[in-house]
């Protein structure tokens, strides 16, 4: 496995492969478990190569805090990185991407940006746009593997693909979880003990939201997700809201022709989880 952090270094690697070669993509942040792992090992299955891109992208935090509070364990994400068949990482430093100016580009994702984690996360996706586009231009994969427990960003790099033309393949990997139902995240190791044993309960409110979806109308799910999370001691909800898996729009009556999943976001103190399910 090769570590590069400069990206004329990566670059010329990249293209000094025979010509044909297939790349498959992983972009991460690092803070590596399981569901990152599961995207490598799709895309070495996929691929003649795997390059995983390890970066904490400044441009898509709206909290200062969060940015510096988020885990790094490089050294630890290099080992599990050796134990799988990743071939190149790449590990820029802000200033490699960025240079003096870290900045986000402004997109237009056809209103898919204006929902959900873009309601609560200025900036967001203008963040994710900018360093996902870059991380194409450098790595030039054929396929780009994310996950589906940040679904819409998924949909929104999708968008971006086909409205920029980019010659690459997005491919959507199911959520890995914890054996409790936990969908893993990067976060989850900032969680207290008592926070941690009680999270279970975010996976469990949208199994539970599935079913009554069957006999009820969205928003009265809404409602009863809603209160679930009234006098929780532990957990605040931000929003839980039923989705059009393509616009992202809330549903207002149900259509049996349309996919619609439910999209949760929680507040755990000051750490914020998420998680979706498919309706
Ligand atoms: P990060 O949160 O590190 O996630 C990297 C990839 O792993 C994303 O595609 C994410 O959806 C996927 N992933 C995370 N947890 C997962 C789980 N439990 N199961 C399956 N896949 C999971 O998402 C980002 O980084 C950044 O926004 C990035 C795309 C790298 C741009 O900076």
């Amino acid at each position: 496995m090769l570590v590069f952090a400069k990206i004329i270094s990566v670059q010329q690697k990249i293209e000094s492969l025979k010509s044909g070669t297939s790349i498959g993509f992983v972009p991460t942040m690092g803070a590596l478990h399981e569901g990152h792992l599961s995207l490598v090992e799709k895309a070495k299955n996929e691929n003649d190569i795997v390059v995983v891109s390890i970066f904490v992208n400044p441009t898509q935090f709206d909290n200062a805090d969060d940015l510096k509070n988020y885990p790094k364990t490089i050294d630890k994400d290099l080992s599990l990185l050796k134990s799988t068949n990743c071939d190149i990482v790449f590990t820029p430093t802000p200033e490699e991407i960025y240079a003096n100016n870290i900045q986000s580009q402004s997109f237009d994702f056809d209103g898919l940006e204006f929902q959900m984690e873009g309601k609560f996360r200025e900036g967001h996706f203008n963040g994710v746009g900018t360093i996902v586009e870059r991380l194409f231009e450098i790595v030039k994969p054929n396929k780009a593997y994310f996950g589906e427990k940040d679904f819409q960003q998924i949909q929104i790099i999708r968008k971006m693909v086909e409205k920029r033309n980019l010659p690459v393949k997005i491919i959507a990997c199911p959520i890995h979880r914890e054996k409790d139902g936990l969908a893993m995240s990067s976060r989850n190791i900032r969680l207290t003990k008592e926070q941690r044993v009680s999270a279970p309960f975010i996976y469990k409110t949208l199994k539970q939201a599935k079913a009554e979806f069957g006999t009820k109308n969205a928003l009265e799910v809404v409602k009863w997700v809603e209160n679930e999370f009234k006098n929780h001691p532990l957990f605040n909800l931000e929003y839980f809201e039923i989705a059009d898996e393509y616009t992202l729009l809330p549903v207002e009556t149900k259509n049996s022709t349309k996919k619609y999943r439910a999209f949760i976001a929680v507040f755990a103190g000051k750490i914020r989880l998420i998680d979706n399910i498919s309706l």
